[in-house]
């Protein structure tokens, strides 16, 4: 609905009762192609070749990516995507900032909505509380988006054309069931989503008008830390029953050995035995994908200890998302400089793993934190729209950590500072 004068607006506000957070939850179809790399890789298909490929991508003094690297492939396709549009009710038909939220490895669309505890994790009450509207979606190939070929089409290139699909269709006015043109896009990243929010701010230059980069930093050197950290295993063996190929019958005995295992009350790991934020029926995950091996691998990613409620580790290690080979091979594929002009917040946790090593701080350089080289690869964008923030107490996963709310609170404040505000 578009109103044609301030004072309809007006009226129209003051007839809606009370702020009311709304969202429309639909699989979008996407058509997209991208430049995809051809790796000469066979996709792991057993847990002995899930830590091999682990192994050499993360063995020093060599690039394993550009080692299997054979040339440039064009993929082209028709895609699902698994989207929930969020608005609050009492500004329905405005024009409000929008913002368009990309998830990091390991998470899917809920990392920015956390039901934990009644949602007082959630990015997206936040940022509604401040007056944006908000698209978060499964990245292609995770979640209830579609699945590929791990090896050769999901990879950053194409998910990165997703994200631009998504967003051409929220400024033309074309979003299935939103009928609105947003004029002011904010793209906000956690970790490989932030990486793809930079690179498409790269490509697209004129097609955003701010970055939120969180879990970042452009400096690879603790890229290993993740990897060996990881404990990475087959996603359809580690977590069968979410995504591997059981058959009915053998569903239901996992089941009973879950509840049998549970009623026991023994610290067993949920991955082979958790259902939850998955189908009904298992994913049926091709050779390739991979994903955390169990609940301490996911707390040494994600989680700083002293500063997060284990209840909320356990939630994020039951709903835990895979990662394909073709990701992790086109992670560090990053343009050092960005053709972006506009206003790019970096903010990090000062005991982020993957970006600093476990402590943004400790630098041995003269800049003040690891995140704040960042700067150097916007030669376009104006000292003062660039900001690296370090938030204390927090690890990789900021908007798991208690203090989540006030890292998003300092967000809305810098975005209102520059102009992007509601
Ligand atoms: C949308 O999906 C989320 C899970 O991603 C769920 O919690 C919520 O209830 C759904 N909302 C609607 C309106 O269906
Ligand atoms: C991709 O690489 C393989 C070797 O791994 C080669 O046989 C194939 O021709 C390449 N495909 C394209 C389209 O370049
Ligand atoms: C690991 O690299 C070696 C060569 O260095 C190769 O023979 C092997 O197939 C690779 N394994 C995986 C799973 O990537
Ligand atoms: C997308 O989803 C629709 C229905 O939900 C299904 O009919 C269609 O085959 C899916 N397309 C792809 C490319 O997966
Ligand atoms: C959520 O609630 C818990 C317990 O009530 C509190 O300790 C924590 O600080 C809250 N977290 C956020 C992000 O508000
Ligand atoms: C994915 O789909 C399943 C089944 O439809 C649903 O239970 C789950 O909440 C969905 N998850 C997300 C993140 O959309
Ligand atoms: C490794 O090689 C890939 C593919 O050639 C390249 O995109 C990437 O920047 C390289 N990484 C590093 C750290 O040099
Ligand atoms: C900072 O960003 C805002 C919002 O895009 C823009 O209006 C302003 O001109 C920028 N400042 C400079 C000095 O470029
Ligand atoms: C990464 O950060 C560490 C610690 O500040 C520093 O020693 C190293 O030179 C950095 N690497 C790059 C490529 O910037
Ligand atoms: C919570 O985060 C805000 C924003 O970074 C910060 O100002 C505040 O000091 C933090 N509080 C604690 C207890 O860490």
């Amino acid at each position: 609905m578009h109103y044609s004068s301030t004072a309809v607006v007006l009226a129209a506000l003051s007839a809606v009762a009370a702020s009311e957070k709304t969202c429309l939850n639909q699989t979008v179809p996407v058509t997209i192609s991208a430049r995809n790399g051809n790796f000469s890789l066979a996709a792991p298909t057993n847990n002995i070749d899930a830590a091999a490929f682990v192994q050499n991508l993360s063995r020093q003094g060599q690039n394993y990516s550009s080692a299997v690297l054979n040339g440039y492939n064009t993929v082209s396709g028709t895609y699902n995507i698994s989207t929930q549009f969020c608005y609050d009710n009492a500004r329905s038909g405005v024009n409000v900032p929008l913002q368009i939220l990309t998830h990091g490895i390991g998470f899917d669309k809920t990392y920015w909505d956390l039901p934990y505890n009644n949602y007082n994790y959630s990015y997206v009450n936040a940022a509604l509380a401040a007056g944006y509207s908000t698209l978060s979606y499964d990245r292609l190939g995770i979640g209830n988006s579609s699945h590929g070929d791990a090896v050769n089409e999901i990879q950053s290139f194409l998910e990165v054309a997703a994200l631009r699909a998504l967003t051409t269709q929220l400024r033309s006015g074309s979003f299935p069931g939103v009928a609105q043109k947003f004029s002011k896009i904010i793209h906000a990243g956690h970790s490989f989503g932030s990486i793809q929010s930079y690179t498409f701010a790269n490509l697209y230059p004129d097609e955003t008008d701010g970055l939120v980069l969180t879990g970042f930093s452009l400096n690879a050197t603790y890229n290993a830390f993740f990897l060996a950290g990881g404990n990475f295993q087959l996603a359809s063996l580690n977590a069968p029953l979410r995504f591997g190929s059981a058959a009915a019958g053998d569903v239901q005995k996992l089941q009973l050995a879950s509840a049998y295992l549970q009623a026991l009350d023994l610290d067993v790991d949920v991955g082979l035995l958790s259902s939850d934020g998955a189908a009904a029926t298992p994913q049926d995950l091709p050779a390739g994908y991979l994903v955390t091996g169990d609940t301490s691998a996911n707390q040494y990613n994600f989680f700083l200890p002293g500063f997060f409620d284990a209840g909320l580790l356990a939630q994020s290690e039951r709903t835990k998302m895979p990662v394909t080979v073709g990701e992790l091979l086109t992670l560090g594929s990053v343009s050092p400089v960005n053709a972006f002009k506009g206003p790019v917040l970096v903010i990090t946790g000062s005991g982020d793993l993957p970006f600093c090593g476990g402590d943004c701080l400790t630098t041995g350089t003269k800049y003040p934190s690891i995140p704040a080289t960042v700067a150097l690869s916007f030669p376009n964008v104006a000292p003062e729209n660039f900001t690296a923030y370090i938030q204390p107490n927090a690890g990789h996963g900021l908007n798991a950590h208690y203090n989540a709310t006030g890292a998003y609170r300092y967000v809305s404040e810098w975005l209102k500072d520059r102009g992007l505000g509601a």
